[in-house]
């Protein structure tokens, strides 16, 4: 049953180096640059989003995701949701309003996979990027690169999926759209969604805690995924794969890595989901085929390439 958690709303991403991450989520996926704090964090946003920000750029020396947030529809909400995590025994620590600039207070758990969300009602609105409240036009006339329209979701792995799983779905509200069983009806990925989008996020079992494979950027057209490999090319950039389809979500994709050796993934289509609608099930022996579709196997930078 939904709960009123609405989206993703922000991650936050460890980078090495903050000038060569910025070529990377501005210049290339076209990200807009939207203030920089005194920590030094630097905030970005898809053009289509109407909050002031949904990515979180850190500069320290590991790679990988500090945090991924997810937006609900109301302080009642956020106060009632901050009560049902701490009864279920999860860990809440509450982030003042302002720690993040122009976003409200943030209510911190940490996932029985070992990665660290949050939940939020408030976050200043800024509008669609270069585009009128009002009478807006079709689309900005000055985009970057790829021209990413929003951040969409994250893929995780870590190791206790099962409670994950539950948290998400009988605390949260979440909905397993998607999902990969075992020989034995173990899970081994969970798509799970608050929304008619496949997945909101995304975890796939793994030996160890809180590892992250990519945040993912919604393109509009196959043709723009296309032309997302064209400028991976033409700027050397490290190349996981795609342009290709997935059998989850039948998302059409390209992967590759930013200079930190965080995954990226920019994306087009795919299924949706209604509460309605029963898990889509892939098993185990198809798993290559429900990663890539059109390969049919896994490339072994998938499943060990993680920050
Ligand atoms: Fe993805």
């Amino acid at each position: 049953m939904r709960k009123g958690v609405m989206r993703p709303g922000h991650v936050q991403l460890r980078v090495l180096d903050m000038e060569e991450a910025l070529g990377h989520y501005r210049d290339l996926l076209g990200l807009i640059e939207v203030e920089r704090d005194s920590a030094g964090r630097v905030y970005l946003k898809g053009w289509t989003e109407v909050d002031k920000f949904s990515v979180v750029l850190r500069e320290t020396d590991t790679p990988g995701m500090d945090f991924m947030a997810f937006k609900v529809l109301d302080d009642q909400v956020l106060e009632q949701l901050q009560g049902e995590l701490v009864a279920y025994g999860c860990q809440v620590e509450v982030i003042p309003a302002g720690e993040l600039n122009g976003c409200g207070r943030r209510v911190r758990f940490e996932a029985p996979t070992g990665h660290v969300f949050e939940l939020f009602a408030d976050k200043e609105q800024t509008g669609k990027w270069g585009l009128d409240a009002v009478n807006p036009e079709a689309w900005p006339r000055d985009l970057t690169g790829m021209k990413a329209t929003r951040f969409d979701h994250c893929l995780l792995y870590g190791d206790d999926i099962d409670g994950t799983l539950t948290l998400f779905r009988d605390v949260l509200g979440f909905e397993l759209a998607e999902q990969v069983v075992g020989e034995e009806e173990e899970k081994l990925a969970l798509f799970m969604t608050v929304s008619t989008k496949a997945h909101d996020v995304a975890f796939i079992k793994h030996p160890e805690k809180n590892k992250f494979h990519h945040a993912s950027f919604l393109l509009e057209t196959w043709e723009d995924v296309l032309r997302a490999a064209d400028l991976i090319s033409m700027h050397d950039v490290s190349l996981d794969i795609g342009p290709t389809r997935h059998g989850l979500t039948h998302g059409k994709t390209i992967y590759f890595f930013d200079p930190s050796g965080n995954r990226s993934e920019v994306f087009c289509g795919g299924d949706y989901h209604y509460p309605d609608h029963p898990t889509v099930t892939w098993t185990g022996d198809k798993l290559g085929k429900a990663i890539f579709y059109h390969d049919r196997q896994l490339n072994e930078r998938f499943l060990t390439a993680l920050t």
